[in-house]
């Protein structure tokens, strides 16, 4: 099968097309004919040899976490999910079988039916990032109505996905971006939008139940600047890993709560999903889509860090 592989950590360059031996499905799993694959941090974290690159057990490895494509081989004979069925998910690459390739396997308690509403390359783009929205928002931020929620990096993959979750839950949105965003994520649901470029956050708001950081420590001390803004008590989702290593202790001093976060696949979660997008009430922005061939592409305008919404791989 055709794959885009890396022979070795490195810059976008070593993303190179290859022809591979099949995917051999584990128990549990199905084998997925590949036709479209999100473009994701982590996966260009990893190939640089850093986010979960000490996981590669073997060269070459496939990366890619999230897909949209159709089943050929089923978990079990009469698992619902039958040849010929569109599905989506997320694998735990590179400990897993990657999407950058025609063929993935894929535990079937980690897929769900694709939006009945969206093209392929467009399904391919939610999984990962609408399910670390979701975690910050819905299950481990647990926002409620009324509460306030910064979220930094609106604009982007995870950002304009916990946008519109905060949205539906009945929070007050405070979002950073550029000012050439602003317009976008106030129709998604943002009640204010702060320019990071021209403003510091901490001096335009405060009194925050959560800050869903997607920034970290990474730019100009996102992370350690967003604890001033909560209130005593409030919970910091701190989502990079790696860039903030002391932020639970610095989270402590401030009188303040802290979490990491991954994103996590499984079934119900991903058909609520995607039930919001075919009933209307959620949106996915695709940026820009790229053939699988060009993955060194997409990753280069990945790594420039300022994607509106996703970038997806057509397979
Ligand atoms: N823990 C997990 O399981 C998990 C899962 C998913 C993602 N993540 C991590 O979460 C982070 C975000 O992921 P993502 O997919 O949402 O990234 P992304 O789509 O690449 O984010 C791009 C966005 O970042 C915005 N941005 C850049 N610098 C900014 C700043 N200083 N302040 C505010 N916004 C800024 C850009 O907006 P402008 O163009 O307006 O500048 C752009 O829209 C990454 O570090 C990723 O690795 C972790």
């Amino acid at each position: 099968m055709r794959a885009m592989v890396i022979d070795a950590t490195g810059g976008p360059e070593v993303l190179v097309e290859r022809s591979i031996p099949m995917v051999e499905p584990a128990i549990g799993e199905a084998i997925v004919r590949v036709a479209a694959a999100g473009v994701n941090p982590t996966d260009a974290k990893t190939r640089a040899g850093r986010g979960t690159s000490r996981l590669i057990r073997e060269f070459p490895a496939v990366l890619g976490v999230d897909f949209c494509g159709t089943i050929v081989q089923p978990a079990f004979d009469a698992h619902p999910f039958q040849p010929g069925d569109s599905v989506y998910g997320m694998v735990q690459v590179p400990r897993l079988s990657g999407s950058y390739a025609e063929y993935l396997t894929v535990p079937v308690i980690a897929i769900a039916r694709a939006p009945r509403t969206l093209p392929a390359a467009h399904s391919a783009a939610v999984p990962c990032a609408a399910l670390t929205a979701w975690g910050c928002i819905n299950s481990v931020g647990a926002v409620a109505a009324g509460q306030r929620v910064l979220i930094h990096a609106a604009a982007g993959g995870v950002g304009h996905f916990a946008v519109q979750f905060a949205r539906m839950a009945g929070a007050h949105i405070v979002a950073t971006a550029s000012e050439r965003n602003s317009a976008w994520l106030k129709e998604l649901g943002a009640d204010e939008v702060i320019d990071y470029r021209t403003t510091r956050f901490e001096e335009e708001t405060g009194d925050i139940d959560v800050v869903v950081d997607l920034i970290g420590n990474v730019h100009d001390d996102t992370g350690t600047r967003s604890l001033t803004v909560l209130r005593p008590g409030g919970l910091l989702l701190s989502v990079p890993t790696g860039s903030w290593p002391n932020y639970r202790a610095d989270a402590a001093a401030a009188g303040v709560r802290a979490s990491d976060i991954r994103a996590l696949s499984d079934t119900a979660t991903l058909t609520a999903i995607a039930e919001l997008i075919d009933d209307g009430e959620l949106r996915v922005h695709v940026d820009r889509e790229f053939p699988l061939a060009e993955a060194a592409e997409a990753h280069r305008l990945l790594e420039e860090g300022h994607t509106r919404g996703k970038l997806v791989l057509t397979v």
